[in-house]
Protein backbone atom coordinates (compact mmCIF):
# COMPACT_ATOMS: atom_id res chain seq x y z
CA UNK A 1 0.00 0.00 0.00
CA UNK A 2 2.82 2.47 0.56
CA UNK A 3 5.10 4.17 -2.39
CA UNK A 4 8.75 4.55 -1.66
CA UNK A 5 10.81 7.17 -3.02
CA UNK A 6 14.25 8.22 -3.85
CA UNK A 7 15.43 11.32 -4.24
CA UNK A 8 19.16 12.99 -4.50
CA UNK A 9 20.59 16.33 -3.26
CA UNK A 10 22.05 18.96 -5.82
CA UNK A 11 25.47 20.89 -6.54
CA UNK A 12 25.33 24.17 -7.93
CA UNK A 13 28.33 23.31 -10.66
CA UNK A 14 27.97 27.05 -11.28
CA UNK A 15 25.61 29.78 -9.57
CA UNK A 16 24.95 32.75 -10.99
CA UNK A 17 22.49 35.43 -9.65
CA UNK A 18 21.07 39.10 -11.37
CA UNK A 19 18.80 41.43 -10.32
CA UNK A 20 16.20 41.15 -7.43
CA UNK A 21 12.95 41.17 -9.37
CA UNK A 22 9.35 42.32 -8.50
CA UNK A 23 8.46 39.22 -6.10
CA UNK A 24 11.55 39.60 -4.05
CA UNK A 25 13.20 36.80 -5.40
CA UNK A 26 16.90 36.82 -7.63
CA UNK A 27 17.05 36.41 -11.43
CA UNK A 28 19.08 33.05 -11.50
CA UNK A 29 20.82 31.12 -14.45
CA UNK A 30 22.52 28.02 -12.81
CA UNK A 31 23.81 24.57 -13.71
CA UNK A 32 22.40 21.86 -11.40
CA UNK A 33 23.86 18.62 -10.93
CA UNK A 34 22.21 15.86 -8.95
CA UNK A 35 24.14 13.53 -6.76
CA UNK A 36 23.99 10.41 -4.72
CA UNK A 37 23.62 11.86 -1.31
CA UNK A 38 19.90 10.94 -1.21
CA UNK A 39 16.54 10.91 1.30
CA UNK A 40 14.06 8.15 1.22
CA UNK A 41 10.02 9.13 0.92
CA UNK A 42 7.53 6.85 2.17
CA UNK A 43 4.17 7.87 1.35
CA UNK A 44 1.43 5.68 3.93
CA UNK A 45 -2.35 5.85 3.39
CA UNK A 46 -3.69 6.97 6.50
CA UNK A 47 -7.13 8.54 8.12
CA UNK A 48 -4.98 11.95 8.25
CA UNK A 49 -2.19 14.16 7.16
CA UNK A 50 1.16 13.17 9.44
CA UNK A 51 4.68 12.81 9.55
CA UNK A 52 7.37 10.80 10.63
CA UNK A 53 11.09 12.21 10.72
CA UNK A 54 14.37 9.65 10.72
CA UNK A 55 18.11 9.99 9.57
CA UNK A 56 21.67 11.19 10.62
CA UNK A 57 20.25 14.83 11.86
CA UNK A 58 16.15 16.31 11.93
CA UNK A 59 16.84 19.43 14.14
CA UNK A 60 15.28 22.31 12.65
CA UNK A 61 12.96 20.55 10.28
CA UNK A 62 9.24 21.63 10.39
CA UNK A 63 7.34 19.16 11.77
CA UNK A 64 4.04 21.11 10.94
CA UNK A 65 1.51 21.99 8.17
CA UNK A 66 4.53 24.48 7.47
CA UNK A 67 7.00 21.32 6.25
CA UNK A 68 7.66 21.31 2.66
CA UNK A 69 6.80 18.07 1.92
CA UNK A 70 3.72 18.19 3.91
CA UNK A 71 2.75 21.73 1.93
CA UNK A 72 3.40 19.10 -1.44
CA UNK A 73 1.24 16.70 -0.55
CA UNK A 74 -1.75 18.91 0.28
CA UNK A 75 -1.39 20.89 -2.62
CA UNK A 76 -1.09 18.16 -4.87
CA UNK A 77 -4.35 16.59 -2.94
CA UNK A 78 -6.47 19.70 -3.94
CA UNK A 79 -5.27 19.69 -7.14
CA UNK A 80 -6.66 16.35 -7.91
CA UNK A 81 -9.29 16.53 -6.00
CA UNK A 82 -8.53 14.08 -3.07
CA UNK A 83 -8.27 13.89 0.25
CA UNK A 84 -4.52 14.61 1.41
CA UNK A 85 -5.39 11.49 3.72
CA UNK A 86 -1.30 10.25 3.75
CA UNK A 87 1.43 9.47 5.93
CA UNK A 88 5.07 10.71 5.17
CA UNK A 89 8.02 9.26 6.73
CA UNK A 90 10.72 10.65 5.76
CA UNK A 91 14.25 9.76 6.02
CA UNK A 92 16.69 12.29 6.20
CA UNK A 93 20.31 11.91 4.69
CA UNK A 94 20.99 15.52 2.76
CA UNK A 95 21.72 18.20 5.20
CA UNK A 96 19.14 20.20 6.55
CA UNK A 97 19.59 23.75 5.31
CA UNK A 98 23.10 22.79 4.02
CA UNK A 99 22.59 24.16 0.36
CA UNK A 100 21.69 21.11 -1.17
CA UNK A 101 18.34 21.67 -1.28
CA UNK A 102 17.35 18.78 0.79
CA UNK A 103 13.59 20.69 1.91
CA UNK A 104 13.06 20.65 -1.74
CA UNK A 105 13.93 17.47 -2.26
CA UNK A 106 11.51 15.96 -0.27
CA UNK A 107 8.72 17.66 -1.51
CA UNK A 108 9.60 16.47 -5.00
CA UNK A 109 9.17 12.94 -3.24
CA UNK A 110 6.40 13.47 -1.76
CA UNK A 111 4.82 14.90 -4.88
CA UNK A 112 6.33 11.51 -6.87
CA UNK A 113 4.78 9.11 -3.72
CA UNK A 114 1.21 10.77 -3.43
CA UNK A 115 0.80 10.76 -6.89
CA UNK A 116 1.59 7.51 -7.74
CA UNK A 117 -0.70 6.51 -4.22
CA UNK A 118 -3.36 8.98 -5.74
CA UNK A 119 -3.64 6.92 -9.03
CA UNK A 120 -1.87 9.73 -10.95
CA UNK A 121 0.53 9.10 -13.47
CA UNK A 122 3.97 10.52 -12.46
CA UNK A 123 3.98 12.56 -15.17
CA UNK A 124 0.64 14.34 -14.60
CA UNK A 125 0.97 17.88 -14.86
CA UNK A 126 0.00 18.99 -11.49
CA UNK A 127 3.12 17.76 -10.21
CA UNK A 128 5.26 20.44 -12.52
CA UNK A 129 2.53 23.03 -11.34
CA UNK A 130 3.03 22.02 -7.90
CA UNK A 131 6.84 21.87 -8.13
CA UNK A 132 7.02 25.04 -9.02
CA UNK A 133 5.11 26.98 -6.56
CA UNK A 134 6.64 25.25 -3.91
CA UNK A 135 10.10 26.40 -3.92
CA UNK A 136 12.69 27.32 -6.50
CA UNK A 137 14.94 23.77 -6.14
CA UNK A 138 11.71 21.71 -6.17
CA UNK A 139 11.53 21.11 -10.09
CA UNK A 140 14.88 19.99 -10.76
CA UNK A 141 14.57 17.02 -7.68
CA UNK A 142 11.73 15.64 -9.75
CA UNK A 143 14.20 15.93 -12.50
CA UNK A 144 17.53 15.09 -11.89
CA UNK A 145 20.63 14.70 -13.93
CA UNK A 146 22.45 18.17 -15.32
CA UNK A 147 19.97 20.95 -16.17
CA UNK A 148 19.92 24.28 -17.01
CA UNK A 149 17.95 26.10 -14.11
CA UNK A 150 16.74 29.55 -15.12
CA UNK A 151 14.29 32.19 -13.62
CA UNK A 152 13.96 31.84 -9.38
CA UNK A 153 15.92 28.88 -10.47
CA UNK A 154 12.50 26.81 -11.00
CA UNK A 155 12.73 26.81 -15.26
CA UNK A 156 14.47 23.93 -15.66
CA UNK A 157 16.88 22.79 -19.17
CA UNK A 158 18.15 18.98 -18.90
CA UNK A 159 21.83 19.29 -19.92
CA UNK A 160 23.36 16.36 -21.72
CA UNK A 161 26.23 14.21 -20.29
CA UNK A 162 26.74 11.22 -19.92
CA UNK A 163 30.22 11.83 -17.79
CA UNK A 164 30.54 10.76 -14.17
CA UNK A 165 31.88 13.09 -11.13
CA UNK A 166 32.88 12.46 -8.38
CA UNK A 167 32.42 14.35 -5.48
CA UNK A 168 33.48 14.91 -1.14
CA UNK A 169 30.58 17.16 0.58
CA UNK A 170 31.78 18.32 3.80
CA UNK A 171 28.83 19.15 6.06
CA UNK A 172 28.95 22.33 8.38
CA UNK A 173 27.99 22.33 12.54
CA UNK A 174 25.08 24.48 11.33
CA UNK A 175 22.71 24.92 8.70
CA UNK A 176 22.18 28.54 6.76
CA UNK A 177 19.31 29.89 6.12
CA UNK A 178 19.07 30.85 2.58
CA UNK A 179 17.33 34.33 2.48
CA UNK A 180 20.07 35.27 5.29
CA UNK A 181 22.84 34.60 2.50
CA UNK A 182 20.96 36.58 -0.46
CA UNK A 183 20.06 39.01 2.12
CA UNK A 184 24.12 39.32 2.67
CA UNK A 185 24.70 39.24 -1.17
CA UNK A 186 22.58 42.30 -2.11
CA UNK A 187 24.57 44.04 1.28
CA UNK A 188 27.45 42.97 -0.40
CA UNK A 189 26.26 43.89 -3.76
CA UNK A 190 24.89 47.28 -3.20
CA UNK A 191 28.36 48.72 -1.03
CA UNK A 192 29.93 48.20 -4.03
CA UNK A 193 27.59 49.83 -6.38
CA UNK A 194 28.31 46.78 -9.15
CA UNK A 195 25.33 46.43 -11.71
CA UNK A 196 23.04 43.13 -11.35
CA UNK A 197 24.60 40.30 -13.48
CA UNK A 198 23.05 40.35 -17.43
CA UNK A 199 21.76 36.45 -16.55
CA UNK A 200 20.92 36.32 -20.20
CA UNK A 201 24.13 36.44 -21.59
CA UNK A 202 25.72 34.26 -18.62
CA UNK A 203 23.34 31.80 -19.48
CA UNK A 204 24.68 31.58 -23.48
CA UNK A 205 28.01 31.35 -22.15
CA UNK A 206 27.55 28.84 -19.41
CA UNK A 207 25.30 26.94 -22.43
CA UNK A 208 28.84 27.02 -24.32
CA UNK A 209 31.26 26.08 -21.78
CA UNK A 210 28.93 23.17 -20.08
CA UNK A 211 27.75 21.55 -23.12
CA UNK A 212 30.84 18.94 -23.68
CA UNK A 213 32.69 18.78 -20.22
CA UNK A 214 29.85 17.53 -18.74
CA UNK A 215 29.69 14.94 -21.52
CA UNK A 216 33.29 14.21 -21.16
CA UNK A 217 33.14 12.86 -17.57
CA UNK A 218 36.96 15.03 -17.30
CA UNK A 219 36.70 16.50 -13.96
CA UNK A 220 39.66 18.50 -14.71
CA UNK A 221 37.84 20.64 -17.47
CA UNK A 222 35.03 20.72 -15.31
CA UNK A 223 37.20 22.48 -12.02
CA UNK A 224 37.96 25.56 -13.55
CA UNK A 225 34.37 26.28 -15.04
CA UNK A 226 33.04 25.98 -10.94
CA UNK A 227 31.24 28.61 -9.44
CA UNK A 228 28.90 30.39 -7.08
CA UNK A 229 27.97 34.22 -6.54
CA UNK A 230 26.82 33.25 -3.35
CA UNK A 231 29.76 31.90 -2.14
CA UNK A 232 31.71 35.28 -0.62
CA UNK A 233 28.16 35.83 1.08
CA UNK A 234 28.13 32.39 2.45
CA UNK A 235 32.12 33.03 3.53
CA UNK A 236 31.14 36.34 4.84
CA UNK A 237 28.20 34.71 7.26
CA UNK A 238 30.71 31.73 8.45
CA UNK A 239 34.16 32.82 8.04
CA UNK A 240 35.32 29.34 9.10
CA UNK A 241 34.40 27.54 5.51
CA UNK A 242 37.15 29.38 3.83
CA UNK A 243 39.53 27.08 5.89
CA UNK A 244 37.78 24.06 5.10
CA UNK A 245 37.71 25.11 1.44
CA UNK A 246 41.63 25.74 1.41
CA UNK A 247 42.42 22.19 3.26
CA UNK A 248 40.36 20.34 0.30
CA UNK A 249 42.48 22.28 -2.13
CA UNK A 250 45.97 22.05 -0.74
CA UNK A 251 44.65 18.30 -0.25
CA UNK A 252 44.40 17.32 -3.55
CA UNK A 253 40.74 18.61 -4.46
CA UNK A 254 40.37 19.90 -8.28
CA UNK A 255 38.12 22.11 -7.27
CA UNK A 256 36.38 23.26 -4.20
CA UNK A 257 33.30 25.61 -3.79
CA UNK A 258 30.17 26.11 -1.35
CA UNK A 259 27.28 24.39 -2.32
CA UNK A 260 24.13 26.55 -3.54
CA UNK A 261 23.43 28.66 -0.80
CA UNK A 262 25.76 26.68 1.77
CA UNK A 263 27.00 25.93 4.25
CA UNK A 264 28.03 22.63 2.90
CA UNK A 265 31.29 22.45 1.08
CA UNK A 266 31.72 20.08 -2.39
CA UNK A 267 35.21 19.22 -3.87
CA UNK A 268 35.31 17.65 -7.27
CA UNK A 269 37.75 14.94 -7.25
CA UNK A 270 39.54 13.25 -10.12
CA UNK A 271 37.90 9.61 -9.45
CA UNK A 272 36.35 7.38 -6.63
CA UNK A 273 39.58 6.67 -5.07
CA UNK A 274 40.57 9.72 -4.63
CA UNK A 275 37.10 11.00 -3.10
CA UNK A 276 37.83 8.49 -0.56
CA UNK A 277 41.05 9.49 0.22
CA UNK A 278 40.33 12.89 0.54
CA UNK A 279 37.17 12.46 2.59
CA UNK A 280 39.13 10.68 5.25
CA UNK A 281 41.42 13.23 5.24
CA UNK A 282 38.66 15.83 5.91
CA UNK A 283 37.04 13.74 8.28
CA UNK A 284 40.19 13.60 10.54
CA UNK A 285 41.19 17.40 10.10
CA UNK A 286 38.56 17.95 11.92
CA UNK A 287 36.53 20.82 10.14
CA UNK A 288 33.38 19.59 9.48
CA UNK A 289 30.49 17.80 11.45
CA UNK A 290 30.53 14.94 8.70
CA UNK A 291 32.19 14.45 5.48
CA UNK A 292 30.38 11.90 2.57
CA UNK A 293 31.07 10.71 -0.99
CA UNK A 294 28.91 10.89 -3.59
CA UNK A 295 28.67 10.82 -7.75
CA UNK A 296 26.83 12.74 -10.07
CA UNK A 297 25.08 13.42 -12.02
CA UNK A 298 21.98 10.62 -11.09
CA UNK A 299 18.08 10.68 -11.96
CA UNK A 300 15.65 12.71 -9.83
CA UNK A 301 12.73 11.47 -7.44
CA UNK A 302 12.40 7.84 -8.47
CA UNK A 303 9.64 4.92 -7.17
CA UNK A 304 11.77 2.64 -5.70
CA UNK A 305 11.28 -1.70 -4.15
CA UNK A 306 11.25 -0.65 -0.26
CA UNK A 307 13.51 -3.22 0.04
CA UNK A 308 16.37 -1.04 -1.66
CA UNK A 309 15.95 1.92 0.25
CA UNK A 310 18.79 0.60 2.69
CA UNK A 311 21.25 -0.06 -0.14
CA UNK A 312 20.03 3.51 -1.68
CA UNK A 313 21.23 5.59 1.92
CA UNK A 314 24.65 3.39 1.58
CA UNK A 315 25.90 4.09 -1.79
CA UNK A 316 25.38 7.74 -0.71
CA UNK A 317 28.72 7.03 1.51
CA UNK A 318 28.72 6.89 5.52
CA UNK A 319 27.67 9.39 7.67
CA UNK A 320 30.66 9.79 9.75
CA UNK A 321 31.19 12.75 12.06
CA UNK A 322 34.81 12.94 14.06
CA UNK A 323 33.04 11.91 17.19
CA UNK A 324 31.63 8.57 16.54
CA UNK A 325 34.75 7.85 14.17
CA UNK A 326 36.68 8.50 17.29
CA UNK A 327 34.61 6.29 19.13
CA UNK A 328 34.45 3.53 16.72
CA UNK A 329 38.57 2.78 16.69
O1 LIG B 1 12.42 29.21 -3.52
P1 LIG B 1 12.88 28.90 -2.14
O2 LIG B 1 11.74 28.78 -1.18
O3 LIG B 1 13.83 27.78 -2.04
O4 LIG B 1 13.70 30.18 -1.67
C1 LIG B 1 14.06 30.40 -0.34
C2 LIG B 1 14.47 31.85 -0.17
O5 LIG B 1 15.70 32.10 -0.86
C3 LIG B 1 13.50 32.87 -0.75
O6 LIG B 1 12.50 33.20 0.17
C4 LIG B 1 14.42 34.04 -1.06
O7 LIG B 1 14.70 34.76 0.12
C5 LIG B 1 15.71 33.37 -1.48
N1 LIG B 1 15.79 33.19 -2.95
C6 LIG B 1 15.99 34.30 -3.76
N2 LIG B 1 16.07 34.14 -5.11
C7 LIG B 1 15.97 32.91 -5.67
C8 LIG B 1 15.78 31.77 -4.86
C9 LIG B 1 15.70 31.94 -3.51
O8 LIG B 1 16.12 35.43 -3.28
N3 LIG B 1 16.05 32.79 -6.99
Amino acid sequence: MSVTVRVPAKVNLHLGVGGVRADGFHELVTVFQAVSLYDIVEATPAASLGLTLTGADTRGIPQGTDNLALRAAVQLAERLGVEPAVHLRIDKQIPVAGGMAGGSADAAAALVACARLWGADTDHPAIAEVAERLGSDVPFALSGGNALGTGRGERITPLAGHGRFHWVLAEAEQGLSTPLVFGEFDRRAARAGAPAADTGQHRTALLRSFADVLDSGEAARLAPLLGNDLQDAALALRPELDATLRLGRRAGALGALVSGSGPTCAFLTEGAASAADLSEFLLGSGCCRAVRTAHGPVPGATVIDPADAAGSLETAGAVRSPRIRKGAQ
